[in-house]
C-alpha cells in the first residue's frame, strides 16, 4: 500500500428492482377503510409496488445485484461475499443470498442473510465494511430485498397501507484511499430487544401456529424514531469530526415522510438535500435506503466525492447510521 493510504470500502455500483405491479392509495382504499388523503397526509405515501408470485426476495435481489455489478463493470466471479438483508426470505434456509449467488453466477463468493428488519441495509453495510477493512474480502454485494406484501395483514388499515416490495444492491470494493477521501467512513449500529413488541411479525416457521403477519404500534414507533435516529446521525458526525454543514445528502430509511422531514430539519438540512422515495415505494424495509440511493445517483443528484449520511430504524428495535463519501 502506498504511504498515507488506507484500505476502505468504496461504493462502485448500485442496482435495483421494483415489481411491475403498482398499487395506488385509491386502490388500497378498495381493500380497507382508508383514503388517499389520510395516507398522504400521515405518511407521504402515494403508491407502492407489490410483487407477483415469481417476484421473490431472491428473484428481485438477483436482478438488483446484476445491475450493480454491470454498473461497476465487475464480473460475478470476482464477488467474494453476498450479504442479503431481508425479513421476507424465500425459505427459512438456505439463505436467500445463496439463491442470488447461483442466479448471478457468483460462484466464488460466500453468502448469508441478515435479519435486522428496516435497519438491515445499514447492518449489512457495516458487516461488509468490517470484512473489507479486515482484508477478508475485496468485493462484496450488499443487498436489501423485501416482499412485505407476503407478511402484511390486509385487514389492518394501520399497517397494510405503509409497506411495499422491492430490492436494491450496492457493490463495495476494497480500495486504498487517502483517509476520509472516499468510501464508508463509519457505521453505527444499535438495538434494544426490550422494544421488540413495538413492531414485529407474529409467527414464522418456529411458531407456525401464529399468523405470521406484521403487527405494529405505529404511534410508539413514531415517538422513538425521531429521537433515536437523530442521536444515531449525530453519533456518525461526531465519530468523524464532521458537522451537519459537511453533509451533502441525507438518504434516510423511507418509512414516513414526517419522520424523514423531522430528522432532516433537526440536522439543519434543506429539503432538497434529503432524498425521498417513500411517496413512490412506501416502506420497503431493508431495500428502502439502497433504492433511494439508486434513484438519487441515477438521476445525477448524488455526485462522486459527496458526503452521504444514511440512517434507519426498524423492528427490534434496531437502528443505526452510516457515513459514506462517494
Ligand atoms: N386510514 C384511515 N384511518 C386510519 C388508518 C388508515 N390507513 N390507519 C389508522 N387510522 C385511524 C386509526 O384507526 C385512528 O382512528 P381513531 O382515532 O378513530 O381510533 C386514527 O386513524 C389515528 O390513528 P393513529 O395510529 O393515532 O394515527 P397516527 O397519526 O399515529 O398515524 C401512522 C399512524 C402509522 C401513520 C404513524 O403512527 C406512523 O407513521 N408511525 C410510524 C410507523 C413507521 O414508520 N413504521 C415503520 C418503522 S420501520
Amino acid at each position: 500500500m502506498s504511504e498515507g493510504l488506507i484500505r476502505r470500502s468504496v461504493l462502485t455500483g448500485v442496482g435495483h428492482y421494483l415489481p411491475e405491479k403498482i398499487t395506488s392509495n385509491a386502490e388500497m382504499a378498495l381493500r380497507v377503510d382508508t383514503s388517499d388523503d389520510w395516507i398522504t397526509e400521515r405518511t407521504g405515501i402515494k403508491q407502492r409496488h407489490f410483487a407477483g408470485s415469481h417476484e421473490t426476495a431472491a428473484f428481485m435481489g438477483a436482478a438488483a445485484a446484476r445491475e450493480a455489478l454491470a454498473k461497476a463493470g465487475v464480473d460475478p466471479l470476482a464477488v467474494n461475499a453476498i450479504i442479503l438483508a431481508t425479513s421476507t426470505p424465500d425459505q427459512a434456509f438456505p439463505a436467500t443470498a445463496v439463491h442470488v449467488q447461483a442466479a448471478i453466477g457468483a460462484h466464488n463468493a460466500f453468502g448469508f442473510d441478515l435479519a435486522a428488519a428496516c435497519s438491515g441495509f445499514i447492518y449489512g453495510l457495516s458487516v461488509a465494511d468490517g470484512l473489507i477493512r479486515a482484508g477478508q474480502a475485496d468485493n462484496i454485494l450488499v443487498i436489501g430485498s423485501e416482499v412485505y406484501s407476503r407478511i402484511l395483514n390486509f385487514e389492518d388499515r394501520g399497517t397494510c397501507v405503509l409497506f411495499g416490495d422491492g430490492a436494491a444492491a450496492v457493490l463495495l470494493q476494497a480500495r486504498d484511499v487517502a483517509p476520509g477521501s472516499k468510501g464508508v467512513l463509519s457505521t453505527h449500529l444499535h438495538s434494544d430487544g426490550r422494544l421488540a413488541d413495538m413492531l414485529y411479525v407474529d409467527g414464522a416457521v418456529g411458531q407456525p401456529e401464529k399468523s405470521g403477519k406484521l403487527v405494529m404500534n405505529g404511534r410508539e414507533v413514531f415517538r422513538h424514531a425521531v429521537t433515536l435516529l437523530s442521536s444515531a446521525v449525530n453519533e456518525a458526525l461526531t465519530a468523524n469530526g464532521l458537522t451537519n454543514k459537511d453533509i451533502d445528502w441525507l438518504v434516510p430509511h423511507q418509512a414516513n415522510r414526517r419522520i424523514i422531514d423531522s430528522v432532516g430539519k433537526k440536522l439543519g438540512l434543506t429539503e432538497a438535500q434529503v432524498v425521498v422515495t417513500v411517496d413512490q415505494h412506501a416502506n420497503t424495509s431493508a431495500a428502502s435506503i439502497p433504492l433511494a440511493l439508486y434513484q438519487a445517483m441515477s438521476d445525477g443528484r448524488i455526485l462522486p466525492g459527496q458526503l452521504v449520511l444514511l440512517e434507519a430504524l426498524g423492528g427490534g428495535l434496531t437502528w443505526g447510521s452510516a457515513l459514506i463519501r462517494l
